[in-house]
């Protein structure tokens, strides 16, 4: 594990920004696994800045993000679709026929999680994976559970998780219960995964998560048998 530890939110955005941007350079068609959540969105713009400044080429990557909502479209601007789009895709030269974030209206939605599992290992899995850390040390939308979920699955979210997220709702009752979201299997068999936390509030998930014993009940903490993990953090840990 390598950690980086730096001052302040915006410099973690820079250095996870600095990271996501050499896999681009150096493998120009890389699977590139994208987070969304708060952390992400000032990386997010320096590697828009990048690409208008002609310094950064998308044109051959291709995305697959985390999970999205159970239940809601892509258009609806609460859906993780529409954060990637707003975020990102629209602002860079991706091609968004490359871009793959799960179905949230699939009718059936065990259906779903198996073409996306499926899709992903047929590009080779992810070159690298993004992510950001729950409050629960949840990653990807994996909740504290007395298992480790290997492949892409629907999951109810926890109270603290709807809690945590009914800020861009009008109400916690609106917030959808369910998601689909990527396996622990499907992350640790990303290449190199990039864990981006900010926050003196997330310092003690953190710390358990990287120091703490590996449970299913902080599944951020299975990280720890990645081979390549790096940590960006402006976290005192
Ligand atoms: C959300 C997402 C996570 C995200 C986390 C932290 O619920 N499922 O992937 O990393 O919570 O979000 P934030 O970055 O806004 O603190």
């Amino acid at each position: 594990m390598r950690i980086i530890k730096k001052k302040n939110y915006d410099e973690v955005s820079r250095a996870a920004a600095e990271i996501i941007a050499s896999q681009v350079k150096l493998v120009p068609d890389s699977v590139l696994g994208l987070a969304t959540g708060s952390t992400p969105i000032g990386a997010y713009k320096e590697l828009v800045r990048q690409c208008k400044d002609g310094i950064l080429d998308f044109s051959a990557e291709t995305s697959v993000n985390l999970y999205e909502y159970y239940g809601l479209e892509g258009s609806n601007n609460q859906s993780y679709r529409y954060f990637m789009d707003t975020n990102l895709f629209n602002h860079i030269n991706i091609d968004m026929a490359k871009t793959n974030v799960p179905s949230g209206t699939a009718e059936n939605a065990d259906a779903e999680c198996q073409r996306y599992e499926e899709l992903i290992s047929e590009l080779g899995g992810t070159d690298l994976q993004l992510l950001g850390l729950g409050h629960n040390g949840h990653i990807g939308f994996n909740e504290p559970s007395d298992e480790f979920v290997v492949s892409t699955h629907v999951v109810g979210l926890s109270e603290s998780t709807i809690e945590a997220n009914k800020r861009f709702f009008e109400s916690a009752d609106d917030v959808p219960k369910k998601a689909i979201t990527m396996g622990i299997g499907t992350i640790m068999k990303s290449k190199l995964v990039l864990l981006v936390v900010s926050g003196a509030e997330k310092a003690d998930i953190l710390k358990k998560a990287l120091f703490g014993p590996v449970t299913p009940m902080v599944q951020a903490s299975i990280l720890q048998l990645h081979p390549n993990l790096v940590v960006v953090t402006d976290c005192e840990i």
